[in-house]
């Protein structure tokens, strides 16, 4: 989505059930979200001082949670950026397409969950930040 800003980001409360034996997060296709998701990733032993991300998606929209752990989510619009902490399994951010991205200060043993609302397709990334700015229509 070439229009997309990072105030386009949706923090979103997931519902946290607490038991005497641990606590239980589900993520169900409600209101809440607002695209179907069709994949699951996460990522996990990720080496200190180490990012990620550090692409956009032309049409790919996700939802992120720091199930374990916790991480900063950058998102640029070419002309605005904004962080997200995320530090608990029962808060996510929803992302819509057209958005750079990068997931940096991740703490030890963190677990980066993302649902996605479609399959992988690497003809969706824009792996390159000069060919995200274009795609966004922003004069470099
Ligand atoms: P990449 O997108 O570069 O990782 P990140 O942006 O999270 O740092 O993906 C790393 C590799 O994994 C790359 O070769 C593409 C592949 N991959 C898949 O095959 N399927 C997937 O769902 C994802 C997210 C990545």
């Amino acid at each position: 989505m070439r229009e997309s800003t990072v105030f386009d980001c949706l923090n979103i409360d997931l519902k946290q059930i607490k038991t005497l034996r641990g606590g239980i997060t589900s993520v169900e296709k409600t209101n809440d979200f607002l695209f179907d998701f069709k994949r699951v990733y996460y990522l996990y032993d990720i080496p200190g001082g180490e990012d990620r991300g550090g692409h956009a998606h032309k049409d790919l929209q996700q939802v992120i949670v720091a199930v374990s752990g916790s991480f900063d989510l950058i998102v640029d619009d070419g002309k605005a950026k904004k962080t997200f902490t995320l530090n608990s399994p029962s808060k996510a951010v929803q992302m819509p397409s057209g958005l750079w991205r990068k997931l940096v200060n991740f703490s030890s043993g963190s677990v980066c969950l993302v649902l996605c609302s479609d399959i992988y397709d690497e003809k969706d990334y824009l792996r390159n930040y000069q060919d995200f700015l274009s795609f966004k229509l922003i004069n470099q």
